[in-house]
């Protein structure tokens, strides 16, 4: 089965979670387009808060309703992807660069469940490069700080996302920077440290945020509690 087929059984999976009458965090990514397409195909009335301006145009042409975050006390569920799936559900997310909104619809959500292909199981969080979004002004020395923890945890100096046409610049209009990791040994030490640094608005590591995860495998879709 290829990875593709694992995270459409999954986005399916998950719309089957969704009720009638909620407001449902819409999660970004190719695993999540996946779900946001189960969702409308299942024509219930809800209400979608979407985590880009990709998934929002997405929802937009299914004819999904939105609103926006800030339009609604709570979000019943949300379901979205990630880049890694470590031990206790503690993940890595941001590698479509949507981290910030994202992790605010999560925050806001009385339950989060992600959804993702079996190959982004690991025991380890830290092969895929953590992403850390950074306000544009002063980012060179954001970065520079970034690099002195980077070095704390015996890292190489994280690198700006840039795509063929420049930087990436997130829908909040701030810049990425990629940590390699390799091994994080301790995600909330890590996390914690770089919430530190004045200029970083936010990084990919989702910390005790998820309730559930749907993994698309060869034998089919298996939930994961933390
Ligand atoms: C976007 C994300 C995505 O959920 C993550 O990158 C997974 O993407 P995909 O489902 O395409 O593998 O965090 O910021």
């Amino acid at each position: 089965m290829s990875a593709d087929s694992q995270k459409q059984a999954a986005g399916e999976a998950a719309a089957a979670l969704v009720e009638d009458g909620m407001v449902v965090g819409l999660g970004t990514g190719s695993t999540a387009a996946w779900f946001v397409r189960a969702l409308a195909a299942r024509g219930l009335d809800i209400r979608g808060v979407p985590t880009s301006d990709s998934t929002s145009d997405l929802a937009r042409e299914l004819g999904i309703p939105l609103v926006a975050l800030d339009d609604v006390r709570r979000v019943d569920l949300t379901i979205d992807g990630a880049d890694e799936v470590g031990p206790g559900l503690s993940l890595i997310k941001g590698g479509g660069a949507a981290l910030l909104r994202e992790k605010l619809v999560w925050e806001a959500s009385n339950r989060c469940v992600v959804i993702a292909d079996a190959a982004k199981q690991v025991k380890v969080l830290g092969t895929f490069p953590l992403p850390i979004e950074v306000v544009r002004f002063g980012h060179v020395h954001t970065g520079q700080r970034l690099a002195d923890i980077a070095a704390e945890f015996d890292l190489p100096p994280p690198r700006l996302r840039r795509s063929d046409r420049g930087l990436v610049i997130t829908d909040g209009g701030n810049l990425i920077y990629d940590m390699m990791s390799g091994r994080i040994e301790e995600p909330a030490v890590l996390a914690a440290a770089l919430k530190s640094v004045t200029g970083v608005v936010d990084h990919g590591l989702f910390l005790d945020l998820a309730d559930e995860a749907m993994v698309g495998t060869d034998a089919g879709v298996v939930r994961l509690t933390p």
